[in-house]
C-alpha cells in the first residue's frame, strides 16, 4: 500500500513538474486582451503594434492602441498606450481597429483606421520621432475616408510608398516621401479566383480582411484574412508591390476561439516571423483576443508553409541579462497582473493578489547571483516576492518582503539575498501575501 501511494505521488509530482516547465508562452501578451498585431524591427528590437479588446466585451470595444517590443522574441516589454481616440485623434470617435507603423525621413508613420465623429470609417496617420512616442496626430482630420480599414504600408526599392486598406475589397493609393498625403487616384484590386483563390467571400474570392503587403527575395507577398466566419490565414504572391496577384494558399487554417485572425510577417535576427491572434488568454472570444507569434522557414521557392496555433510561441534569440536594470512589465508570461505608467515616467505591473507571478525566460545568471532587489510600491500592507526557477513552483533562491509604502506610486526599493541563482533559467517572480491588491514593481535587478 504505501509503496503503491509512494509511486503515485511520484508520478503526480513528476507530471506537476513536467506541466510546470512546459508553461506555454503563447499568447504572447496576457495583461490585456490585444488583436491585430503590426510588428516593426527597428535596431535590435521588434515593435508589436496592437489594438486592444476591451476585457469583457462582447462586441468591438476598442479605444487605444498599445506598443509591446522584445529583443529576443520570447519576453516582451510592455510600453502602454502610444495612441487613443479620445487623446490623439479628436475627429474620430470610436473603432480603434487594425494599424501598422513604418519608418521614413528620421520618423515613424502610424496608419490607423477609426470611425469620423458623424462620419464613415476613415484611417489617420500619427507622427512621431520615437517608436514609443510621443505620437501626435499628423494631420488633425483623415488621412483619407471610404469606408474601408486595416491599412497596410510599404516602401518599395524606388523610395514610392504605398498604402493598401481593404475590407469589402483591396485597394491601394500612392503615399507621397511625407507620408502623410497622397498622389493620384486610388486603385482598386481586380478581385478575381487567380488572385485570391475561389472561397466564400461576397465577390466568390477567399480574400475577407487584414491584408499585410511586404516584399522578401524579390517576390511581393500580400498575406491575408480569408474566407470569413471563422476566418484562416491565406496568401498571394506577385513581381511588383501593385501585383497581378496569384493566389497561394492557406498559411494557418481558422482555430482558436476568434472568428476573425490577421496576420503579420516579419525577418528579425535572422529567422520569420508570424504573428496572428485568437482567443486563447481565459476569457477569450472573437471579442476579447490575444496576438501570438509562432517562427517558421520559408521554403526554397519563397512559398510560406501551412503553419498552426502552438502554446508554445517562438524559440527564445539568446538570453536575458539579469544584471541590469530589467522592468518589470519584460514578462515572457504572467498570470493576474495589470500595467499601469507610473507618475515618473514609466510602466509598472499593478493589481497583483496572492498566486499571481511573472515568467522571464532565459535568464543567464552565470555564476550566481547574490542578491534580487525591486522597485516596489503599496498603499496596503505589502506582501513577498518569491524568487523562483524553473516554474512557478520551482526552486524557490530568495524572497523578498515588500513592506507598505503609504501609497501605490511610493516607490522604494526591497532587497534580499538570494543563493543557487546560476547557469540559464526561466526566472519566476510569485507574488504572495494577504488579500486583495499586494504591492506595485516598476523594476527589478539581481546583484
Ligand atoms: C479580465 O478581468 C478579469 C476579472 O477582473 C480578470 O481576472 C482578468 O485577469 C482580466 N483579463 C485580462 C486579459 O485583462
Amino acid at each position: 500500500m504505501h509503496s503503491f501511494y509512494a509511486r503515485l505521488l511520484l508520478v503526480l509530482g513528476t507530471l506537476l513538474a513536467v506541466l510546470d516547465t512546459v508553461q506555454a508562452d503563447n499568447p504572447i501578451i496576457q495583461s490585456i486582451y490585444t488583436a491585430d498585431p503590426a510588428p516593426i524591427v527597428v535596431d535590435d528590437r521588434v515593435y508589436l503594434l496592437a489594438d486592444h479588446d476591451e476585457n469583457g466585451s462582447t462586441t468591438y470595444n476598442m479605444r487605444d492602441w498599445r506598443l509591446f517590443s522584445s529583443a529576443d522574441m520570447a519576453n516582451w516589454q510592455d510600453h502602454g498606450v502610444i495612441a487613443s481616440i479620445a487623446t490623439t485623434f479628436p475627429w474620430a470617435d470610436l473603432n480603434a481597429w487594425a494599424g501598422q507603423i513604418i519608418a521614413r525621413n528620421n520618423k515613424f508613420y502610424m496608419y490607423l483606421p477609426m470611425r469620423r465623429r458623424g462620419g464613415n470609417t476613415a484611417i489617420g496617420v500619427a507622427v512621431a520621432d520615437s517608436i514609443t512616442g510621443p505620437w501626435k496626430d499628423a494631420l488633425g482630420k483623415p488621412l483619407l475616408e471610404n469606408g474601408r480599414i486595416d491599412p497596410t504600408v510599404w516602401i518599395d526599392d524606388n523610395g514610392q510608398a504605398y498604402l493598401y486598406f481593404a475590407n469589402p475589397g483591396l485597394f491601394y493609393v500612392k503615399l507621397n516621401t511625407d507620408m502623410i498625403s497622397y498622389s493620384g487616384s486610388i486603385v482598386e484590386v481586380s478581385m478575381n479566383v487567380a488572385s485570391f483563390g475561389s472561397g466564400r467571400e461576397a465577390d466568390g474570392t477567399t480574400f475577407a480582411e487584414g491584408p499585410w503587403v511586404y516584399k522578401r527575395n524579390n517576390l511581393y507577398y500580400v498575406v491575408y484574412a480569408a474566407n470569413c466566419c471563422s476566418e484562416d490565414i491565406r496568401y498571394s504572391t506577385g513581381p511588383s508591390i501593385m501585383g497581378p496577384w496569384t493566389y497561394r494558399g492557406v498559411v494557418m487554417a481558422s482555430a482558436g476561439k476568434s472568428f476573425t485572425n490577421h496576420p503579420a510577417v516579419i525577418d528579425f535576427k535572422g529567422k520569420s516571423y508570424f504573428f496572428y491572434h485568437n482567443g486563447a488568454l481565459p476569457g477569450g472570444s472573437g471579442y476579447t483576443r490575444s496576438i501570438a507569434v509562432e517562427s517558421f522557414t520559408y521554403n526554397a521557392d519563397g512559398t510560406i508553409p501551412l503553419l498552426t496555433m502552438t502554446n508554445a510561441g517562438a524559440p527564445q534569440i539568446g538570453t536575458l541579462n539579469p544584471y541590469t536594470r530589467n522592468e518589470a512589465e519584460t514578462m515572457a508570461f504572467s498570470s493576474g497582473v495589470q500595467t499601469q505608467a507610473t507618475l515618473d515616467g514609466g510602466l509598472a505591473i499593478i493589481n497583483i493578489e496572492i498566486g499571481d507571478y511573472v515568467k522571464v525566460a532565459g535568464v543567464a545568471f552565470g555564476n550566481g547571483a547574490k542578491s534580487f532587489y525591486a522597485r516596489v510600491a503599496s498603499a496596503t500592507s505589502g506582501g513577498k516576492i518569491e524568487v523562483r526557477l524553473g516554474g512557478v513552483t520551482g526552486t524557490l533562491v530568495g524572497t523578498c518582503v515588500v513592506p507598505g509604502t503609504n501609497g501605490w506610486q511610493s516607490w522604494q526599493v526591497v532587497t534580499c539575498a538570494v543563493s543557487g541563482a546560476t547557469g540559464i533559467k526561466d526566472l519566476y517572480l510569485k507574488f504572495t501575501g494577504g488579500s486583495g491588491y499586494l504591492f506595485n514593481v516598476d523594476y527589478w535587478q539581481f546583484a
